[in-house]
């Protein structure tokens, strides 16, 4: 096994009322002016914003608000969330939404207790925060997962650059199935198949022996699966809902990763591909997949393999380990197209061949555990993929 470190710096209040357990157990220990960040106004819509107003003026707090935090958040957002953070001196932010809220709130929180700018500390110097304004997160979308760890994606439009930026842990986190209520279909199901995608890109890193962290992680993707199932037959389903918001957090929180070198390749690809489209990250990811896996599966064969075999059932009468590899990928294809999810850019409005050159040559490349990629066989995946 690879040598880890494992510990747990955010604490989980799960379920139905979890904000009110939550904020009356840790308001206590945080200081008096409190950021509320929030996005395009959902949680005004569904009652989450008053629900948190109301317990955080019980708990005597003055309340700093801080709107529009926008899908795919830019460094614009960061640098404005920090200075409203410096001039108001706030004592905890409170992140209330999706990824993309909590991603924002994650940098905002780190940049406002630096001096230089976060980026050119990261990415020119290579140092990372150690101190960030305190924070809480609760979820309102879940599938990025990124309420229990410190990393966060966000845009630097200048640079068309969409990248990771390590910022702060939030300190506790709230998942409360019920608040998922008001979000769409579509995005429930672009949220867990995000959280499929993690699982699968931690799962065909290295090593591929047997390993816990492997099994574990083959649980959490079946009970995905089987839950977006069971919720495209009753949205109300609330068993459902909950087993998704906890699968998302456990395939980020870092259990499924101990031990393992991860591949992450089609998120690099996505996450370029959003810088130039704006596109949604899910739905995105679907649509890269397929073909990707089948450029990938014949060099990762046995790990391929296992997933077919562990997931996704598949008949293996007859076959080589590399057909069995590549039915596993056509059972996930399947599987996109059944949820009503993209398996095909074109269905997202992606069709310019400028932009999708632009992302082979700008995503990153991983270190490559089943296969290490040239740009032009990106080039290549993406065009297939139209
Ligand atoms: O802005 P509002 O009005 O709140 O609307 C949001 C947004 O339009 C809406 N929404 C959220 N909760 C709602 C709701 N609408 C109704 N009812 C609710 N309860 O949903 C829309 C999408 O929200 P967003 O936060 O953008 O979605 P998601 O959670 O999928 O986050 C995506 C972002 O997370 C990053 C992605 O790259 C993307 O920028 N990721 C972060 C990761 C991490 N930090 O660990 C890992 C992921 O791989 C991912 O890269
Ligand atoms: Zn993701």
């Amino acid at each position: 096994m690879k040598e880890f470190t494992f510990s747990y710096p955010t604490k989980v209040y799960f379920g139905e009322g979890a904000a009110k357990r939550a904020l009356r157990a840790e308001l206590g220990k945080v200081g008096k002016i409190v950021m509320l960040a929030y996005g395009g106004g959902s949680v005004k819509k569904n009652g989450v914003y008053d629900e948190l107003l109301q317990l955080l003026t019980e708990a005597g707090k003055e309340v700093v608000d801080f709107s529009g935090i926008m899908p795919n958040p830019t460094y614009a957002k960061v640098q404005e969330g920090a200075k409203l953070v410096k001039e108001r001196n706030v004592d905890f932010i409170l992140a209330v939404g999706g990824g993309s809220v909590i991603d924002c709130c994650k940098v905002v929180s780190a940049q406002a207790t630096l001096e230089e700018d976060i980026w050119d500390m990261e990415y020119k110097s290579g140092k990372f925060p150690t101190t960030g304004i305190a924070m809480g997160a609760v979820v309102t979308a879940s599938g990025t997962g990124a309420e229990m760890n410190p990393g966060a994606v966000i845009t630097y439009e200048d640079k068309m650059w969409k990248g990771p930026i390590v910022g702060t842990y939030a300190s506790f986190a709230v998942l409360d199935p019920t608040y998922t209520l008001s979000l769409p279909m579509k995005q429930v199901i672009s949220g867990a198949f995000d959280t499929l995608s993690h699982c699968m890109e931690t799962y065909l890193g290295s090593p591929r022996d047997f390993n816990t962290s492997d099994e574990i992680n083959e649980a959490v993707m079946r009970s995905t699966i089987r839950n977006i199932r069971k919720l495209l037959v009753d949205e109300k389903d609330m068993d459902a809902r909950s087993e998704l918001m906890w699968t998302s957090a456990m395939a980020e929180n870092g259990i499924l990763k101990i031990g393992k070198v991860t591949d992450f390749q089609a998120h690099q690809i996505e996450h370029q591909l959003a810088a130039y489209t704006d596109c949604n990250h899910g739905q995105g990811l679907a649509a890269i997949h397929p073909v990707l896996y089948r450029h990938m599966a014949p060099e990762g064969a046995k790990q391929f393999a296992r997933l077919a075999r562990e997931v996704w059932n598949v008949d293996e009468t007859d076959k080589s380990e590399e057909e069995i590899a590549l039915a596993g990928v056509d059972a996930l294809e399947a599987f996109i197209k059944e949820i009503g999810l993209p398996t095909t850019l074109s269905e997202m409005g992606i069709t310019d061949e400028g932009i999708l050159r632009s992302v082979a040559d700008t995503c990153n490349l991983t270190a490559g555990c089943c296969k290490k990629f040239e740009r032009d066989e990106i080039f290549e995946i993406l065009k297939e993929s139209k």
